[in-house]
């Protein structure tokens, strides 16, 4: 078993079943195994997951369209979060 998305504990296995269930984008993949959207918002898992759709849609890699990362409308101070303030 090769874990491919450390942060959400996806398997290629995971990812494969998911294929042939469907899923032909990355996009899709994320949102049926959350892969992706860990901690690390898939700085390592989406560069493998991307190899593994190519190989089993027989894409190229160059063809699979990255998910674009969305960073937040207005940027939070950490320690505005970790005091618990609501405002
Ligand atoms: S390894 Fe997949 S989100 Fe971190």
């Amino acid at each position: 078993m090769k874990i491919i998305c450390r942060c959400e504990d996806v398997t290629e296995e995971d990812i494969i079943n998911a294929i042939k269930d469907g899923c032909t984008t990355l996009d899709e993949l994320k949102h049926v195994l959350r892969l992706g959207m860990g901690p690390c918002q898939g700085r390592t898992c989406i560069p493998m997951a991307a190899c593994i759709l190519s190989r089993e849609t027989g894409k190229k890699v160059s063809e699979i369209e990255l998910q674009t990362s969305r960073p937040p409308v207005v940027p939070v101070p950490l320690g505005t979060l970790a005091s618990g303030e609501n405002d």
